[in-house]
């Protein structure tokens, strides 16, 4: 049996589209291999949110090159963000790679297929994918947006995923009632603005209406959903997100910057003030929500009067999460078209660092009031010889325990608390 690798960096829409890829060569008869040198057949799934980023890209088919010198017949598969309009070009820099495909580009995996007598897997292309999905995880991903119509000035996203896709609804609701009759009890809903959702559809459903569908959805326990532009977070959602019980209380909400100067430059399309104004909204109707934040340091001409800016915004928020970067020029963008990357390097280091500090004496201290509390955790596997889950709220749970708790639902009494996860004992299950 021919075995397949899949390589994945980036986001949840990247993990999202490796899963579905990995549905396409399940049901073609392949089998998953552990590394590269046990694979016949790999496919990188990449990103290029960073030049960091990139640069893992261009070792790691460094990596492969030599890897086919070696082994000719190995099979080399790039799709993600990597994959630009040139091609050509790409073919040309990288002649040891078989196929490139566009991000969410199936047809064009499934005619590379066919050349190679590869069976075609319909379901890739057709929904539900009953074939292709063989395996249903307690917590699936499901794309229900392609693309981005944003363009703030310093993302590179919507020049390699085109503009906004929305997937028909029935489709979405189709496909989540297959997993869930085979068992899988989570779904995060995922796109890169969830909240622009169905504008380009007959009818224009939005998110709060497709929650609505897949909340009649049986043996399906619990929705969240990724990543949410603040710009576009209705009243219409919040109050649709607090009377469903399904709906898990967690929202990532991409401030990026604290200072309204450099808001207007990454061209968000909000300010502080009415940022504040949503969180407050949101904490209002769902008291108990976690939030999640992105934040960008050291965009060009950021001066630490505004860096501070951001970092009080992040001390009044209390967010649960903070995801820091520094700002990494990406060609073809408008800031970088239209600025200078002016902030020296060891400066944004040293305000990741300064964001980093802050957010985890915040996260140790709203986890450890969790201490001695019972949480609902859902098993999403093994790790190091521990079970681990998460709550609705998206804390990540460790337990110890002999029985087998895979996909299941359960109590579990928490002991151990540390800015990044919590630990306890397995209590009741339901
Ligand atoms: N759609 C999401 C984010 C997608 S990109 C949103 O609108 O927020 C994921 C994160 O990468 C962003 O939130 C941003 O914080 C970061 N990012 C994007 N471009 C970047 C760049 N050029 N330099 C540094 N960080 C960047
Ligand atoms: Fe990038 Fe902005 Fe689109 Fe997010 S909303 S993917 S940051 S352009
Ligand atoms: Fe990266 Fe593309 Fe996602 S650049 S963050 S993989 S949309």
């Amino acid at each position: 049996m021919p075995r397949y690798f899949i390589w994945t960096i980036g986001c949840q829409m990247n993990k999202a589209e490796s899963q579905q890829i990995a549905g396409y060569l399940d049901s073609a008869g392949y089998q998953a291999a552990t590394s590269f040198s046990h694979a016949d057949l790999v496919v990188l799934n990449t990103c290029v949110v960073r030049e960091s980023a990139e640069n893992k890209v261009l070792g790691t088919l460094g990596l492969l090159k030599g890897l086919k010198d070696k082994h000719p017949n190995l099979e080399i598969l790039v799709t993600g963000c990597f994959v630009n309009s040139h091609t050509q070009e790409l073919r040309r820099r990288f002649p040891h790679v078989d196929l490139l495909f566009k991000p969410g580009d199936y047809p064009e995996l499934v005619a590379w297929g066919q050349k190679q007598g590869i069976p075609i897997a319909q379901n890739l292309l057709h929904y539900p994918r009953t074939e292709a999905v063989m395996t249903c995880p307690p917590c699936a991903l499901i794309p229900i947006i392609q693309g981005c119509d944003n363009f703030c000035s310093y993302c590179i996203v919507p020049y390699r995923r085109g503009r906004e896709v929305s997937r028909p609804a029935q489709e979405i609701v189709c496909e989540v009632k297959e997993l869930a009759k085979r068992g899988t009890k989570e779904v995060t809903l995922v796109g890169q603005n969830v909240n622009s959702y169905g504008h380009d559809l007959p009818g224009h459903p939005d998110l709060a209406d497709l929650l609505s569908e897949l909340s009649n959805i049986d043996g399906l326990a619990r929705i969240r959903f990724l990543t949410n532009h603040p710009r576009d977070m209705s009243l219409k959602l919040i109050e649709t997100m607090a009377s469903m019980n399904k709906v898990c209380e967690h929202l990532e909400l991409p401030a990026q910057s604290g200072d309204n100067d450099i808001l207007k430059a990454m061209r968000r399309e909000y300010t502080v003030e009415r940022y504040r104004e949503l969180v407050y909204t949101i904490r209002r109707n769902i008291p108990q929500i976690s939030l999640s934040t992105d934040i960008v340091v050291g965009f060009p001409g950021e001066t630490e009067e505004q860096f501070e800016h951001s970092l009080s915004l992040i001390k009044e928020m209390r967010f649960d999460v903070v995801h820091v970067a520094a700002y990494s020029p990406r060609s073809g963008t408008v800031a970088w078209r239209e600025y200078q990357d002016n902030i020296p390097a060891e400066v944004k280091k040293e305000r990741v660092n300064k964001i980093e500090e802050l957010q985890t004496a915040i996260a140790s201290e709203i986890n450890s009031e969790l201490q001695g509390k019972e949480v609902g955790v859902l098993v999403e596997g093994r790790k190091g010889g521990k079970w681990f889950g998460r709550t609705r709220s998206n804390k990540l749970v460790f337990f110890e325990d002999a029985g087998d708790w895979l996909g299941q639902l359960v109590m579990v009494r928490i002991e151990k608390t540390s800015p990044w996860s919590l630990g306890g004992q397995v209590k009741i299950t339901n």
